[in-house]
């Protein structure tokens, strides 16, 4: 397992990152899935922890990522849609996840929880959903490692991506230290994919632009080669 700075580093030499979101996927065989993943070349992988409360759907927990983990050793980031994740943290922690991140609409003081996720070594991750105001993230800048921006209103895949998200990205990558990790998730495709790379997201989350093709090698590469084509990213400025 790679610990923080070796998990920035790995993001960063693989930039632009695409990271399959593990919704779409077939969950009666994810060692198939994973083996496929891996053998796609993907660097990271996006494992959607949703309970039913913050977002009105269920999905699964640590056990299932703690099954997965022996599986593979490509990192997790572990994108956690739940109400109360200072409660489950560590327990990601211990399943394998080298990157958790949570909502800032769930904590009171995000500044706190994103500090126990480094003190493990992990990488800390701050996800905030589009219609959230920015000045609820602005003062973490500098406190996580990688901001999620959704570009969806979280919950479900295979929604139409949000283009009022671009501008919000493009404030942030501005705004943000160097070598703050920019990643957007929600209706990632060949479509939008070039936009979201132009204002400066450094990993792209796709779960229907992967799971819905036949070749997952070939959807990686796609996607990649759009995203290499436009990108302004932490690479530029940092
Ligand atoms: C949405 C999840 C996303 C989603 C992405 O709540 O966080 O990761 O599965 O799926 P697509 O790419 O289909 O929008
Ligand atoms: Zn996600």
């Amino acid at each position: 397992m790679l610990n923080r700075q070796a998990m920035l580093q790995h993001l960063r030499t693989h930039a632009p990152v695409i990271a399959p979101s593990m919704l779409k996927c077939d969950f009666g065989d994810l060692h198939r899935e994973v083996r496929a993943l891996d053998a796609a070349g993907f660097p990271l992988l996006h494992l959607d922890v949703m309970d039913g409360h913050f977002v009105p759907n269920l999905s699964y927990g640590p056990m299932v990522i703690r099954s997965l983990r022996p599986l593979t050793e490509t990192p997790f980031d572990a994108h956690l849609m739940i109400s109360d994740p200072a409660r489950y943290l560590d327990e990601f922690l211990d399943a394998g996840c080298e990157c958790v991140t949570f909502h800032v609409e769930t904590v009171s003081d995000p500044g706190e929880l994103l500090e126990r996720i480094r003190q493990r070594d992990a990488v800390a991750g701050l996800a905030v959903n589009p219609d959230t105001s920015l000045d609820a993230v602005r003062p973490w800048l500098d406190a996580c490692d990688l901001l999620l921006m959704m570009s969806v209103h979280p919950g479900f895949g295979g929604q139409a991506f949000l283009p009022e998200v671009l501008p919000r990205v493009r404030e942030i990558r501005e705004l943000a230290p160097d070598g703050l990790i920019i990643s957007m998730d929600g209706g990632i495709s060949e479509r939008t994919i070039a936009d979201c790379a132009a204002v400066g997201s450094d990993v792209f989350v796709a779960g229907s632009a992967v799971f819905d093709q036949p070749d997952y090698a070939a959807a990686r590469r796609s996607l990649s080669a759009q995203a290499a084509s436009a990108q302004v990213s932490m690479e530029k400025s940092g």
